[in-house]
């Protein structure tokens, strides 16, 4: 007697658990038999988590790592992560790794290394941007490229099907000569249906033709999907910006541009972002600006007034940003050192 006493509110329970059990089945793919579906990730939550982030630039997208100087080192990740930055965009030259012929298989120890790379990030609190960097022979040949882009696409989405909501994926960095805008949008629209056949759910991020900038905005032909991020990359004034660079024609005739933070030239950058936002406004994209940076040639201070400003103008707008780069030629940290020189100031406030 007193067991069924004891039974009784189970007995009563019964047909509401199997009203709630029915109704989680009634909902699954038939696939799914986990019943646990993560919520949507939502594409303006993500732009916050790389909000700050920094650029390990000339290490993976060197033909070798190791190439242009700079080798990742574990101790990066904490010294980047304790600035306060959220993020790093890893730039990688997949297609020095990849088979020239079809399948045209990335090389896996390779996937490996950027994996490693991935890993000490998420470790350390990072949010991570992987893109496809330096693929020269696409701005080349890009229609003989086409079949070896999409298998890379291929390989890496499915590589990462699994990874952390953390890791973003750009698609391609800065199209340009016979990597035309139209080309760009047709591979594009093509990429993001082959991704999302494989990886529904990983946040993308796009930019324009014309090396990433401003001047290709409104070429860009955007694919129907709500978990885009649009990136751009920002170097104006040029001359100012890039005086002294080895690899930029007569850039040596415009050492000595100093950038000073007056009214003018602080409006002309503001005009520039603000165009960004109207055009990001209009399609309800999150904006990220994945590379801005002023060489090291040019003076200390003027590099330190227009990085801020930039940080500035970004934060207000609420873009997320990628400082180019980390230790080289743009570097805010001094590796030699050991240490953040101004510019980390300029990028993060004490
Ligand atoms: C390139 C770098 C270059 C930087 C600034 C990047 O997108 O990959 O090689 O230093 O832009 O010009």
């Amino acid at each position: 007697m007193m067991m069924r006493l004891l039974n009784l509110p189970i007995v009563l329970c019964l047909p509401l658990f199997l009203f709630f059990c029915s109704c989680e089945e009634s909902t699954d793919t038939p696939d799914d038999h986990s019943g646990l579906h993560p919520p949507p990730l939502d594409v303006h939550a993500q732009n916050q988590l790389i909000g700050r982030s920094i650029n390990l630039g000339n290490c993976l997208e060197a033909p070798n790592e190791g190439d242009w100087g700079l080798v990742i080192q574990e101790d990066w990740f904490p010294i980047i992560s304790d600035a306060g930055f959220t993020g790093i965009r890893v730039p990688v030259r997949w297609s020095a790794h990849a088979e020239v012929d079809s399948p045209y298989t990335i090389d896996p120890t390779f996937l490996q290394r950027v994996d490693w790379v991935m890993d000490q990030a998420l470790k350390n609190d990072l949010a991570v941007v992987f893109n496809i960097h330096h693929y020269e022979e696409m701005f080349t040949d890009p229609v003989g490229e086409r079949s070896r882009l999409l298998a890379l696409w291929r390989q890496i989405a499915t590589h990462y099907a699994n990874a952390s909501d953390s890791l973003i994926f750009e698609l391609f960095n800065e199209p340009h000569d016979e990597f035309t805008a139209e080309l760009w949008n047709a591979y594009l629209a093509e990429g993001i249906e082959l991704i999302r056949g494989i990886d529904p759910r990983r946040t993308l991020m796009i930019g324009t033709a014309g090396w990433g900038g401003l001047s290709a905005l409104d070429d860009l032909v955007l694919p129907a999907d709500s978990n885009l991020i649009f990136t751009i990359h920002y170097y104006e004034p040029f001359h100012f910006t890039h005086q002294g660079a080895e690899w930029v024609d007569n850039a040596d005739d415009w050492l000595g541009t100093a950038w000073t933070g007056s009214l003018p030239e602080k409006a002309a950058v503001e005009a520039h972002f603000e165009q960004i936002r109207q055009w990001a406004a209009v399609h309800d994209l999150p904006v990220h600006v994945g590379e801005f940076s002023a060489y090291h040639r040019a003076d200390m201070d003027s590099r330190f007034h227009w990085t801020q400003w930039v940080v500035q103008v970004c934060e207000a707008r609420d873009f997320s940003w990628a400082y180019w780069e980390f230790g080289s030629g743009f570097g805010a940290y001094d590796l030699e050192a050991g240490r953040w020189n101004e510019l980390r100031h300029a990028l993060i406030q004490p």
